[in-house]
């Protein structure tokens, strides 16, 4: 898109947003240009803590759907609007809330931790929700002899396992599509390369890439740890989209996003978050649709879980 066009657009949206007393709140995997529209761009944790002291009247959520719906529990009084209904998650939707009820019934006695790319209704059968920033602290809150269910990223699981050396965690087997695509062998040559410059991976990579990281972390521990570093150069494995805000924060520095399997893509994108754009972000405050409805009872279930998290920061 040229610059002139997406000025005008979000242009637009500024004018859309005092006109409707809306704030958009924003993932760090969404486009440069939307991220810059946000009033707050976080990673998910942040947003969800940010979305209960939000001062607005609509919260447009710039991210995917589930994360939407976490806005809407925590904020059930607020229009809570998503620019794309169909911005999905392939960790999300590999589990859904019928499997889960049967899942706890072969494990009884097991408390339920769920990671929040979760839908509504997972959320609601779940004791304790978690974000990648916080799923070492959420699992060792639990007393030891306590046995868990932990959904459902295999991955970010099987990495708190190790690190908790906890071996009465179940795990659920789902993972995110654009965190397992990165390339062992890419990334290999990548650091040979590159040889001064430090890996960050999120844990939702497979283990093999985990292990070959300097530094393991949620995008906004990412971020943090690429400012405090010393180093000049870093190899990114997670998302692409949060090389916009590395670069705007340290222009200074290098980053080089990580590549997958596949041979003709330099870099890993979210398709679900790259369907936000500018366009849809204004269609949608102006018709104030398409709007989150969650049932109140399965909202409260879910509120409980994810209250829970947020209490053991
Ligand atoms: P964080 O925002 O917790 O880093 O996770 C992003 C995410 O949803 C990855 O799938």
């Amino acid at each position: 898109m040229n610059a002139d066009k997406t000025e005008a657009l979000s242009h637009r949206i500024e004018e859309l947003k005092r006109k409707k007393k809306a704030v958009i709140l924003a993932h760090y995997y969404t486009l440069p240009e939307v991220q810059r529209a946000a009033d707050f761009l976080g990673d998910s944790l942040a947003l969800a803590i940010e979305a209960q002291s939000v001062d607005a009247e609509i919260i447009l959520f710039a991210g995917v759907h589930f994360m939407a719906e976490t806005a809407k529990v925590l904020c059930p009084d607020k229009k809570v609007l998503i620019p794309c209904r169909e911005a999905g998650c392939s960790l999300a939707e590999s589990c859904d809330a019928a499997a889960l009820a049967a899942f706890k019934a072969k494990y009884p006695g097991h408390k339920v931790v769920s990671y929040v790319n979760t839908t509504v209704e997972v959320k609601a059968l779940t004791d304790v929700c978690c974000t990648s920033s916080n799923a070492l602290q959420v699992v060792r809150s639990i007393p030891e002899e306590q046995p868990i269910i932990f959904a459902p990223d295999r991955n970010l699981g099987s990495y708190i396992r190790k690190l908790t050396g906890r071996e009465n965690m179940v795990l659920w087997d789902g993972a995110c599509h654009v965190h397992e695509e990165f390339s062992l062998e890419r990334l290999l040559a990548l650091k040979r390369e590159h040889p001064e410059a430090r890996v960050v991976a999120h844990p939702e990579c497979r283990a093999y890439i985990v292990e070959t990281a300097d530094f393991v972390g949620s995008t906004a521990a990412i971020l943090d740890y690429c400012g405090k570093s010393d180093a000049r150069e870093f190899i990114v494995v997670t998302e692409a989209g949060i090389l916009a805000e590395m670069q705007r924060r340290y222009p200074e520095k290098h980053f080089i996003p990580a590549p997958p399997d596949d041979e003709s893509c330099g870099c890993n994108n979210c398709r679900y978050m790259k369907m936000v754009t500018l366009e849809n972000i204004i269609a949608c405050l102006e018709n104030e649709s398409p709007e989150i409805v969650l049932d109140e009872e399965v909202r409260r279930k879910a509120e409980r879980s994810i209250l829970n998290m947020i209490a053991i920061r």
